[in-house]
């Protein structure tokens, strides 16, 4: 009988653990390692209380590759790590990235309230129908998506005449494929408010049930790419913001300086930085004015 088997061999969730003597040890000096590397290639500063996050991370993947020890897994990845694969697959897995639709919503408010009704006007007078926004460390795409709701919104009907452009970038593959499919559960959409959700989300049917996908004439306005913000970007024509929320706050120092600091140069002249709230702009080193809310404009043509 089926059931008499089932006792004799016991349900695998109810297995024991794996015994200790496949813990793997990470000690300091092989996390110090670790940690240089992982800060030389993307500027992420893990901080020492990191170290049982890391060890717990990148453990399954140690056991998969048969390797022995943390020390071994860094020569793997300075030695024999030609295409880069393994340092992705160790950047996918350590990076903190979540976020939430309308995160910050003031900054979003001021978009709306201020910054874009401004540039309608400006249109009126110049005839340039054009936006072009960057989410740097954009995760799974709810902050770029987030941008192209509200720009709709204040574009109206006006909206096809315009030439809207936002790019949304990260380091990690795994939430940019995520947010390529602009596929979101009704928890992750739950920040949206509800009129938006009606416009701009269609709802999943029988097994797509539970399931929120954005509307096409929105995803059509954002493309998401790798960008390592350590590296050269592939930006080619002037922005007139970016928006670096909630990534400078995990980078070194000085990289958060020179990243700024870069950021600067691709703005249009009183183009914005839309920062996080813990984040600050290094201003007077930018030439950069604070406008409250970790929102800073670029010199010499401030707005307001
Ligand atoms: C906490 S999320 C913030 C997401 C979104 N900006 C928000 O505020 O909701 C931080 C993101 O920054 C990305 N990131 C960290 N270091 C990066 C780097 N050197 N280059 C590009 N992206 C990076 C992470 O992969 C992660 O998705």
């Amino acid at each position: 009988m089926i059931t008499a088997k089932r006792a004799a061999w016991p349900a695998l969730e109810s297995a024991a653990p794996l015994p200790a003597q496949n813990e793997i040890h990470l000690g300091h000096e092989e996390f110090t390692l670790l940690r240089d590397l992982v800060c030389a290639r993307t500027g992420i500063e893990l901080k020492p209380a990191k170290r049982e996050l890391l060890k717990v991370r990148l453990r399954k993947r140690l056991q998969s590759l048969g390797l022995g020890s943390y020390r071994a897994y860094h020569d793997l990845l300075t030695q024999r790590d030609r295409s880069g694969e393994e340092i992705a697959r160790l950047i996918d897995s350590i990076t903190t990235t979540k976020t939430e639709f309308f995160r910050s919503p003031e900054q979003f408010e001021y978009m709306a309230r201020d910054w874009l009704p401004r540039r309608i006007a400006l249109a009126a007078e110049t005839g340039e129908r054009r936006l072009r926004i960057w989410s740097a460390g954009c995760s799974s795409g709810e902050e770029p998506f987030t941008i192209a709701l509200v720009v709709l919104e204040a574009l109206g009907a006006s909206a096809g005449s315009w030439d809207v452009k936002i790019l949304g970038s990260d380091i990690n593959r795994g939430v940019l494929e995520r947010a390529a499919t602009g596929v979101y559960t009704a928890e992750q959409a739950s920040g949206v408010p509800g009129n938006l959700l009606r416009r701009y989300f269609l709802r999943g049917i029988g097994s797509k049930s539970g399931l929120l996908l954005i509307r096409p004439e929105v995803r059509r306005l954002v493309t998401f790419t790798r960008i390592n913000l350590l590296d050269d970007w592939p930006i080619a024509s002037r922005l007139d913001a970016v928006f670096c929320r909630n990534v400078l706050i995990y980078l070194d120092g000085g990289v958060q300086r020179e990243v700024t600091r870069r950021f600067v140069t691709t703005l249009n002249d009183g183009g914005l930085i839309f920062l996080g709230h813990a984040e600050h702009a290094h201003g007077r080193l930018n030439g950069l004015r604070s406008l409250g809310d970790a929102i800073y404009a670029a010199a010499p043509s401030p707005p307001g």
